[in-house]
């Protein structure tokens, strides 16, 4: 097997995740090229993959400046905002392109970079990962065989952990919808994907509810200071305090997030100054912290997405209700499970799920470099996201956020068809 080429832009979390990926598999993947503005970032990544210096990059302007192709390759792991222009250009210089979700926050820019891809004839893969985890695909073949009957009605949660809520929707990259999104988007693109991924239906409406509600000033506990280090008299009492978070020993997600010189000490410098160290109360998050949306499908069954901040335990968990049974899931790292209730018979049928492997999102992140390696190799797999799919999880997270705003109910094809017209003027 020839390994695929690629250069990997963005070396924060996201990145070194898939760079992760081919240092274990280099028979599938080599990380050619980087670009990241972050020097310290950028120097661990190029000493890791052993980097040509010309093809180490400050950032994807410059990697993208000339009309030369590097790669056969891209993996766009910059942040939410810098997807549309940057893949553009990479679709332009002849890449193909995996793409961090969600592809761009910007309602219009989604159906512009779809069409341009399609127009072009290249490869744009959107990293829904969940697609390529065992669990995902176990509840899919389940749903597929028809054993729950037709389905009636889905009840489907997304509970974030407090603390990750507090770190990446309080504190960090998704706090604000002027710098990442809307959260249904940031989060639940995913979500949206894999419901529409094993329903096989459209959406036909749906309307959603959700605030900020509790990450305020005003739920701050007494004499609470701006920084967990400013000596904070809650400290003991709070579960956000943040050196009992961040400065620990460990790697990886989220204490990488806090900085990437893996020792207490630095993460405690880095909790001073930097974003991770503010007191949850009094950062400049503007996103929700809770938000549901109901859905009726074009079939008359419903769906309901319960999108929460303040889970004890990181999981999604499920409740589908069909005409023969009914099938309770749980996706977590501490174990998943599907049970299946059959009505007639009153059986309970656990249905076996495929050990993960040890990537994260349940075994997805490698899952989905093996599939995005078969689809640019010509292969494409039938789990494989193409940009026009995860157009459609897009749009009902926009519309999702149109429908919170404007407490309407929103129709979803008056939404596409006045996306059409926007795209077209
Ligand atoms: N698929 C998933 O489940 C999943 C999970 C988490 C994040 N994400 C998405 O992945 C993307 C990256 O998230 P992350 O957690 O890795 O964030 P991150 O902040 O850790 O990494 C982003 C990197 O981009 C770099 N960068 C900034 N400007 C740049 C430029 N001009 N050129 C090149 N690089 C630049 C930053 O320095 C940073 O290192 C986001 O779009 C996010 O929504 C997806």
């Amino acid at each position: 097997m020839t390994p695929i080429d690629t250069i990997i832009v963005g070396a924060g979390g996201r990145g070194n995740a898939y760079g992760n990926f081919a240092l274990e598999h280099p028979r599938e993947m080599r990380v050619i090229g980087v670009a990241e503005p972050d020097p310290i970032r950028r120097e661990r990544f190029v000493r890791r993959h052993d980097i040509a210096p010309d093809l180490v990059f400050d950032d994807w302007q410059s990697l993208l400046a000339t009309h030369d192709k590097k790669a056969p390759t891209i993996i766009n792991c910059t942040m939410d905002r810098f997807h549309f222009e940057s893949t553009l250009r990479m679709l332009a210089l002849g890449y193909d392109v995996l793409l961090e979700k969600p592809m761009t926050p910007v309602l219009e820019e989604n159906a512009r970079l779809v069409r341009k891809a399609e127009e072009l004839g290249r490869v744009l893969q959107v990293c829904h990962v969940l697609r390529y985890t065992p669990f995902w695909q176990a509840l899919r073949e389940v749903i597929q065989s028809g054993k729950i009957g037709r389905v009636i009605s889905v009840t489907h949660r997304e509970n974030l952990s407090y603390y990750h809520m507090a770190h990446s929707f309080v504190r960090g990259n998704w706090r604000s919808e002027a710098t990442s999104g809307p959260m249904i988007l940031s989060k639940c693109c995913h979500d949206f994907d894999i419901l529409l991924w094993i329903l096989r239906k459209n959406v036909a409406r749906l309307n959603s509810f959700g605030s900020l509600s509790h990450f305020r000033p005003e739920h701050a506990p007494e004499g609470a200071t701006e920084r967990c280090t400013d000596g904070c008299p809650a400290a003991d009492s709070c579960k956000y305090e943040a050196t009992r978070l961040y400065a620990r020993d460990g790697s990886g997600f989220p204490l990488n997030a806090v900085s990437w010189i893996p020792t207490k000490e630095a993460r405690l410098e880095a909790l001073k100054t930097g974003w991770y160290g503010r007191c949850v109360y009094h950062c400049d998050n503007d996103v929700v912290d809770h938000q549901t949306v109901n859905m009726e499908l074009e079939d008359g069954a419903t769906v309901t997405l319960v999108m929460n901040g303040q889970g004890d335990e990181e999981c999604r968990t499920m409740r589908w209700d069909g005409a023969k049974a009914t099938l309770y899931g749980k996706f977590s790292a501490r174990g998943d499970e599907i049970t299946l209730h059959h009505h007639l018979t009153g059986e309970v049928e656990d249905i076996p799920i495929i050990a993960r492997d040890s990537s994260g999102h349940g075994g997805g992140d490698y899952g989905i470099m093996r599939s995005f390696i078969n689809t640019v190799n010509g292969n494409p797999d039938d789990s494989v996201t193409t940009a026009r799919e995860s157009l459609e999880s897009h749009l009902l997270a926009f519309a999702a956020e149109e429908a919170r705003l404007n407490k309407s109910v929103v129709d979803m094809n008056e939404f596409r068809a006045r996306l059409e017209t926007q795209a077209r003027a």
